[in-house]
């Protein structure tokens, strides 16, 4: 399975994004990775479209926009418009998912649904045939930094065996504490899009920090 790399730049300095997504970018990086966060779905606030649509400029790297907002609905078109390849929304954070996702792909993105921690798998089962990705969230939502909550490995193989049993193509992305230690943990469980944040831009050499990423999670 081809693993991709997603650095996440809550963890870059924003006063330099596109730098930082230059030196990602030098180290092999597939993905950009975009947290928006609302102060209402999680308790923090970080960016919004305006920085979507600067950042679009900056990098020909797809943009993977993880939206930690509530009633995402009234954002989907802005996000996709200013330039998200990938729009990925909570489970927990609208009422009519199918809807939700329909409109994602309608719109021309690629659709993803993110899940909490401690969010059932089951919340993928009715609608997993409609999703391009799937997110696992393996810390709370809404900061960087956070450990690694071990659970998540079983989660990734039971929502694995969901898709494959449901005849779903989704990738499963994990998001939250990914490192060297526990990528190829992660990818032998089913993972195909690895997101990280400290364990890149909290390196000194961001670009040799992509690189071992995806050495380590390409270790068998
Ligand atoms: C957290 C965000 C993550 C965050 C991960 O709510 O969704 O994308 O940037 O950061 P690390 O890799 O530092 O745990
Ligand atoms: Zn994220």
């Amino acid at each position: 399975m081809t693993v991709r790399i997603a650095p996440s730049i809550l963890a870059a300095d924003f006063a330099r994004l596109a730098d930082q997504i230059a030196l990602v970018t030098a180290g092999g990086a597939d993905l950009i990775h975009v947290d928006v966060m609302d102060g209402h779905f999680v308790p923090n606030i970080t960016i919004g479209v305006p920085v979507v649509a600067a950042l679009r400029k900056a990098t020909a790297l797809p943009l993977d926009v993880h939206l930690m907002i509530d009633a995402p609905d009234r954002y989907l078109e802005p996000f996709v418009e200013a330039g998200a390849a990938m729009l990925t929304v909570h489970a927990e954070a609208t009422k009519h998912l199918h809807r939700t996702v329909t409109r994602i792909r309608q719109l021309g993105a690629r659709a993803g649904v993110a899940l909490n921690p401690a969010t059932p798998i089951d919340a993928l089962r009715d609608i997993a045939c409609e999703l391009d990705h799937v997110l696992i969230m393996s810390v709370n939502p809404g900061f960087g930094g956070q450990s690694f909550i071990t659970h998540s490995l079983v989660k990734i193989a039971a929502a694995k065996r969901l898709l494959d049993d449901g005849g779903g193509t989704a990738a499963i992305e994990v998001d939250g504490g990914v490192d060297t230690g526990n990528a190829a943990a992660l990818v032998r469980a089913g993972v195909s899009i690895l997101v990280a944040g400290v364990s890149i831009f909290g390196d000194r050499d961001p670009a040799a920090a992509t690189r071992a990423l995806r050495a380590a999670a390409e270790a068998r």
